[in-house]
């Protein structure tokens, strides 16, 4: 079928709308209407270049909710009309990471910016005039409709609202779990957020709710920090310095408990930052990403075995996709997570170039696109 999808063309680039063809669901896959879909900054690396897509022209997305219109021959699980979350990372539910309660790491991962089916690089679900179109972690949520795998969905209850709902398929799930399962935030502990756009706000979010006494939100733009103060933030600092300086003071001298980097364009002087700034033992969580060609960090290798610190990278918030969509969902029907706070502005699929262009310039916590 027809569909309308933004893609960038080449890196560096910008999304442009274009008519794509779309596969049919095959077996073990769904075809989405997609509802809505976050405007991650992850897609942004895409069309940046400082993450490279396998192929071009790329259609991005990957934080996104739909219903499904068609299911694949002999698919079970779904049916049209169910609704569903996509997860940015699929689960196959067999390798040695799902089967470890490690899903977020699921092999299958291997194939998130190459853009074809999981089982074959050279098969595409999208064509644009007859050349294969690769989708944005499988699924390509800049979309009007988009076909999955099964793997990437996740059936949720029909009653949440998708344009809130899509933001759990990445950037709070990210976010949250950065703070709560990779930054193992305690009751009591001083936790520093570096970086307020959508997944720093969930980070604010985890640490406040996993019972932290001082989450102190880190953002060079004030309305981000007047945000995060909104959602958990105990303080905010326009700079890593005032952050750090009040984190010792706090701590007897001791420095933040955990430091979760979530900024941007993750640069490796921002982990360098992060590491000066938390206390022996203490724990640095690198979620935010940059040029992923990029090696070496900035920090003191005598604080690192002698301080015993920890550098702890974090994907999808080391969470398990399956389970804890649902769980974030809950958490928000429970009015204990926020999500109707979270989208500052929302577009038509024709406008995500503006989108983007709001997020650089500071204006968003998160974009949506709400299609019709
Ligand atoms: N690890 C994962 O699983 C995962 C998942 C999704 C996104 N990400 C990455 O997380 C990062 C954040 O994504 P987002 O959608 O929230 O982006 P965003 O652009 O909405 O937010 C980033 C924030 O960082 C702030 N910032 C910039 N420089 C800063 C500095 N020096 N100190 C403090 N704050 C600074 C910006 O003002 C902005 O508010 C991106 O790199 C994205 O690719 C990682
Ligand atoms: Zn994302
Ligand atoms: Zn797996």
């Amino acid at each position: 079928m027809k569909t309308r999808g933004a893609v960038v063309h080449k890196a560096p680039g910008t999304y442009e709308v274009v008519e794509l063809d779309l596969d049919g669901p095959r077996q073990g896959e769904i075809m989405v209407k997609m509802a809505a879909s976050g405007l991650c900054h992850s897609d942004d690396h895409v069309a940046t270049g400082d993450i490279p897509a396998g192929v071009y022209p790329f259609c991005g997305g990957h934080e996104g909710a739909g219903v499904v219109e068609e299911v694949g021959p002999h698919t079970p699980g779904f049916k049209e009309g169910d609704h569903v979350v996509f997860s940015f990372l699929p689960g196959c539910g067999r390798c040695r990471w799902c089967a470890s309660g490690m899903q977020n790491l699921c092999d299958l991962g291997s194939g998130l910016l190459v853009g074809s089916r999981w089982d074959d690089p050279t098969d595409f679900r999208m064509t644009l005039e007859g050349q294969p179109v690769g989708q944005m972690c499988g699924i390509s949520t800049f979309a009007e409709h988009t076909t999955v795998s099964v793997a990437s969905a996740v059936k949720i209850p029909a009653d949440i609202p998708l344009d809130r709902a899509c933001l759990v398929g990445c950037g709070v799930g990210t976010g949250w779990g950065s703070a709560v399962n990779s930054a193992g935030v305690r009751p009591g502990d001083t936790v520093i957020v570096m970086g307020v756009g959508g997944i720093g706000i969930n980070a604010v979010q985890g640490a406040a709710h996993a019972g932290a006494s001082y989450v102190i939100a880190v953002d060079p733009v004030a309305f981000k920090r007047e945000k995060a103060e909104e959602l958990g933030a105990t303080h905010s600092f326009a700079s890593m310095e005032e952050a750090a300086a009040l984190a010792k003071d706090l701590t007897n001298g001791q420095g933040a408990d955990s430091a979760i980097v979530t900024v941007g364009v993750t640069r490796p002087e921002h982990v360098g930052q992060a590491f000066s700034a938390i206390r022996k033992a203490g724990t640095v969580v690198v979620t935010g990403l940059g040029n992923i060609m990029e090696v070496g960090l900035p920090i003191s290798l005598g604080e690192l075995t002698l301080f015993q610190k920890r550098v702890q990278g974090s994907l999808f918030g080391a969470s398990n996709p399956s389970t804890d969509i649902l769980k974030m969902l809950r958490l928000y029907t429970e009015g204990r997570l926020k999500l109707d706070e979270l989208v500052t502005r929302t577009y038509t699929l024709d406008e995500v170039a503006q989108g983007y262009e709001d997020m650089h310039a500071g204006k968003n916590i998160r974009g949506v696109i709400v299609y019709d």
